[in-house]
This record gives structure tokens, sequence and C-alpha cells, in this order.
């Protein structure tokens, strides 16, 4: 009862329009107390952004910093997203699952087993994404979009940092992904995000919305974290 009662908050979670904080930008020094500050401002979902200095040139963290804030984001019956900006994802499906992943992203252009690795990760018990840089075109994830995909991710920033700015081509291509996806695909969009872009990504058909540097970057996380949720529902 405990699994199906799990999976049907998850499977809530990912249909639902959620600003998803990333920890790449916290405090590390209190992760766990940035993590609560969030969670108890009413975020479910938390980002966890993996970068092996490959893929990207920056290192971040692991299956560590997931095993970090599981319980706690757990407890809250939150989910974490982890974003793996990693090359050959494959080989770290089962430690990133095993520390407490919820939901496990790979980018496109870090296999040529893109569909492999998304059966892994949903093996693991995770749910499955794929996520595109910014030049990697809309229509690349047309094989796997109706059996294989839970979640596509739209890069609207190059990955790799926090607080860059927003890319405005990604309006276009959100919409064309959100066009294309089954209504059962979350869409996700990374990089850029905070109260002045919120609102367009969402119009544009995102309904996960990761923000870094505007919640963490800011002196009261949890204001700021509520901030941007008014700003992407406003109507
Ligand atoms: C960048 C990461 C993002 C990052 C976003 O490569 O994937 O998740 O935390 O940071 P902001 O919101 O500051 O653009
Ligand atoms: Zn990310």
């Amino acid at each position: 009862m405990a699994i199906e009662s799990g999976l049907t908050e998850r499977a809530a979670l990912m249909r639902e329009l959620r600003v998803l904080p990333s920890i790449l930008s916290a405090d590390f020094s209190r992760l766990g107390a940035q993590v609560d500050e969030v969670l108890a401002a009413g975020a479910r979902v938390i980002h966890v952004d993996v970068m092996d200095g490959h893929f990207v040139p920056p290192i971040t963290f692991g299956p560590v910093a997931v095993s970090a804030i599981a319980d706690r984001v757990h407890a809250a019956a939150g989910l974490i997203d982890v974003h793996l900006m990693i090359e050959r994802p494959e080989r770290q499906i089962h430690d990133i699952a095993a520390a407490g992943a919820d939901s496990i992203t790979i980018h496109f252009e870090a296999t040529p087993h893109v569909h492999y690795t998304l059966g892994a990760i949903r093996e693991a018990g995770c749910t499955a994404g794929v996520a595109l840089c910014p030049a990697t075109p809309a229509h690349v994830l047309d094989e796997v979009a109706a059996e294989a995909l839970d979640l596509a991710l739209c890069m609207s920033v190059n990955p790799g940092w926090g607080g860059q700015e927003f890319i405005p081509a990604s309006l276009g291509k959100l919409a064309r992904m959100r066009a294309a996806l089954p209504d059962h695909v979350t869409l996700e969009v990374d990089g850029g995000v905070h109260d002045a872009t919120a609102r367009s990504v969402a119009e544009a058909g995102a309904n996960w919305l990761v923000t870094g540097s505007a919640v963490f970057g800011a002196d009261d996380p949890g204001a700021a974290y509520a901030e941007i949720v008014a700003a992407s529902s406003a109507r």
C-alpha cells in the first residue's frame, strides 16, 4: 500500500505546475536546512544537478548529495529529481537510484544508448527523463516519446552553470516539445527561470520549472520560491 500511494503521489506531482529548487546554488555548509526552508514554503520536488567535469566542465556531486537530502524530502512527500550532466550515464543509474532518486534525467547528447538507459532507469524504480541542450532539436525524442519517456527537459541555458541568462528561443522550443509529446510526459525547463521568466515558460507548456540562483541566491529562499510560484501561475 505504501508503495502504491507513493507512486500515485509521484504521478500527481509530475502533472502539476511545480517550481523545483535546484540545490546547485544552495549553501552546502547547511544543505539540510536550505532544503527544509523550501519544503516549508511548499516545494515538493528538489532538483539535483550532477556534473562530471567531462560532459560539462564543472564537477559537482553525486549519490552522496542525493542520499544526504533523501529522508527529509521523502518525509515531506516530496521527490528528488536528478539531472545527470555526465557522459555515459547508463553506468551510474543504479547508484543514483539506490541513493534515493525518484526521477532521473539523462542528456540525449551524453550516450548513444538513450533507449536502453531509459529502460534501466525505470527498472531501478524511477521515472525516466531525457534533457536536450539548446542546440539539440526537439524532434530527437520522437522515437522514445510514446513508450519509453516519462519526462523531457528543455535546457534554456547551456548546461553546467547556474545564474545564466534565459535563452529566448527556448520558448518556441518548449511549445514544439509540448505539442509533440504525449500528454502524460512531464515537460521540464531548466536555466534562467525566475520571477520574470516563469510565466512565459509555463504558458509555453512547461510544468516543472527548475530554479537555482533565483531561490538559493536570495536572502530568504522560501520567500523567493513563493514569489516564483506566484509569478508562474499569474493570470
Ligand atoms: C545548469 C543546471 C541548472 C541550474 C539552474 O546546468 O542544470 O539546474 O541549477 O540554475 P539557474 O536557475 O540559476 O539558471
Ligand atoms: Zn539542472
